[in-house]
């Protein structure tokens, strides 16, 4: 099963996922972090959710150690010369995934493809910190990882067709569907999904319906897996008024505007799940 080596620099949930996901079919993986303590805490992540996956009897104890083998670690971006393809999984910081992008194109070699998982950042910036824009593609994965089946694919002015068709090709190795945005705020995902959420909110605000009633009606009549309200503490308050208000920003659309009660909640320390309370309460 020699695939070729994929890159990935953050190993943090989104970037362990992706590494869990390739070593799973076959990829060696490189996972890079900052420190040794962060990408090794990484890999012990990787190894307690394989175990639980033994545990309920939906994967091998002898595929645990497979896949395991095929995740090494790194501290230092110049191992990325290794690699065939290379994803980009650090912080939501444009500046500091920027740093990233100029040291990959010195390191990498000519026809690797770089990939950013960015949720909302502008991938023309990452790409035009290189020598080879065209190259640079949105990889962006979903969370959890190993379970969602989508990646959007995030095209910029300067994208060429045989990077995006690399990127897919790879995003299909692992099993998963793709779509094509464009390099815009929130691309399509975000774009579509945050105007539902501070809707459903909205609605709540005005006493228009109950947040078990809002929840329930799109589980039930639209087949959704959970309500707009459960999604949001799920994601994090704060997370999404930071998305809606960078939105609000770029788009001046109304529709993007957070609702008075977001901020509230989110000043009040209601942030959803990992807070214990946000719409709901976890405690
Ligand atoms: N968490 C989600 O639900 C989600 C979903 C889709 C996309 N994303 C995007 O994925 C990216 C990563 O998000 P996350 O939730 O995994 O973040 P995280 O905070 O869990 O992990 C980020 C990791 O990057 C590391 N890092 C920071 N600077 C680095 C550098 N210079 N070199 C190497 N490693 C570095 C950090 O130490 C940390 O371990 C972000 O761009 C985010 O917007 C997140």
């Amino acid at each position: 099963m020699d695939k070729g080596t994929v890159g990935v620099v953050g190993s943090g949930t989104m970037g362990r996922g992706i590494a869990q996901v390739a070593a799973g079919v076959g990829y060696d993986v490189i996972l890079n972090d900052i420190s040794e303590d962060l990408v090794c805490r990484a890999v012990e992540h990787v190894d307690r959710d394989l175990a639980r996956l033994v545990g309920k009897g939906k994967m091998e104890d002898a595929a645990r150690g497979e896949l395991l083998s095929h995740i090494g670690t790194s501290t230092d971006l110049g191992d990325m010369a290794e690699a065939d393809i290379v994803v980009e999984a650090i912080f939501e910081d444009l500046e500091a995934k920027k740093q990233v992008f100029a040291r990959l194109d010195e390191v990498c070699s000519e026809e690797v493809v770089l990939g950013s998982n960015s949720s909302s950042l502008s991938i023309l910036d990452m790409a035009m910190v290189t020598k080879r824009p065209e190259s640079v593609v949105g990889i962006h994965f979903f969370n959890p990882v190993p379970l969602m089946k989508g990646v959007e694919l995030v095209c910029t002015i300067t994208t060429s067709f045989k990077t995006l068709e690399t990127a897919r090709r790879f995003c299909a190795s692992l099993g998963k569907e793709t779509w094509v945005a464009k390099d815009a705020p929130g691309f399509l995902s975000t774009r579509l999904l945050i105007p539902y959420l501070l809707d459903a909110m909205r609605l709540l605000e005005s006493a228009f319906a109950t947040k078990e009633d809002i929840d329930a009606c799109c589980v039930l009549s639209f087949n959704y897996p959970m309500g707009p309200l459960t999604l949001s503490d799920l994601i994090g308050l704060d997370v999404l008024l930071n998305i809606a208000d960078s939105m609000y920003a770029s788009f001046k659309d109304p529709k993007f505007a957070a609702p008075i009660l977001l901020e509230k909640k989110v000043k009040a320390g209601q942030l959803g799940r990992k807070t214990g309370k946000g719409f709901y309460d976890y405690s």
